[in-house]
């Protein structure tokens, strides 16, 4: 059960985000910013309490809080994003950590350590962890030893294509793992029963489950209808402008309380 989410409102540098296809076009900043308030209006009607961070028009990307660090049921790991335009929303986001955790049950992942939370898929107590363009192998060993004492298991998955591991892959519940592109057969998620994505709808592998309800972006039909038939309700939420800058679904909260 996720109690708590903390958001940023996009700045409008939002139009600069780091994208790999700029042949969608920038960002239409104020359609952004009604999709944003959409988003957190799903979130709250799942019972989620949102904190809303204001924008940092110094950092085009800085509303995809999911990478700036990890939140556990007891401790938080702040990250240490691999983008260096992203490096330093870390600092930002330390004071809505506070209002969560304990300083003592809060960890912070080093240089030359690189670790960004659109990389770590929780499954109970084991996180999976993309090791991607902006996540390194010293990132991912110090996150295991972080997590070591509160009893979790970090599980290493190499990328290749991805951004993120949770571009690609996304826990629902009850065994169940959305998949597209190269993380789709992969043996590291053996055991999983795998929802496959098709090519065309690959961007919604990055769906978010809530609650028992599932968050989908809107447009892509197979998905929603494969998540559907699983029993799950769906929410389908507009993301067409933070999909232009390679954000995601997930990217755009941090949640606590699982
Ligand atoms: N534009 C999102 C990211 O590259 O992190």
């Amino acid at each position: 059960m996720f109690k708590h989410a903390i958001v940023r409102t996009p700045g409008s540098t939002l139009t600069r985000g780091i994208t790999s296809q700029p042949e969608l076009g920038p960002p239409d900043y104020q359609l952004a910013l009604t999709q944003h308030s959409a988003y957190i209006r799903a979130l709250e009607s799942l019972g989620v309490k949102v904190s809303v961070l204001p924008p940092l028009e110094e950092y085009p990307d800085s509303c995809f809080v999911e990478d700036t660090a990890v939140l556990g049921e007891n401790w938080a790991v702040i990250s240490c994003p691999g983008a260096p335009s992203r490096k330093d929303e870390t600092a930002h986001i330390l004071p809505a950590i506070r209002e969560l955790y304990p300083e003592v049950h809060i960890h912070r992942i080093t240089g030359p350590g690189t670790l960004e939370g659109g990389d770590v898929m929780q499954v109970e107590d084991t996180f999976y962890v993309g090791r991607s363009a902006r996540t390194n192998d010293e990132g991912i060993r110090q996150f295991q030893e972080i997590l070591r004492p509160y009893g979790c298991r970090v599980v290493p998955v190499k990328l290749h294509d991805a951004l993120h591991l949770k571009t690609a892959v996304n826990y629902l519940s009850h065994g169940r793992l959305l998949v597209a592109g190269e993380t789709g057969g992969g043996a590291d998620f053996a055991g999983f029963e795998k929802i496959p994505i098709p090519p065309e709808e690959a961007y919604a592998a990055n769906s978010l489950w809530v609650n028992d309800s599932v968050l989908v972006p809107a447009g892509f039909p197979c998905v929603e209808a494969a998540i559907r038939a699983l029993g799950y309700p769906v929410l389908p939420v507009d993301t067409s402008e933070y999909r232009k800058i390679d954000g995601g679904l997930s990217c755009l909260s941090l949640r606590a309380g699982r």
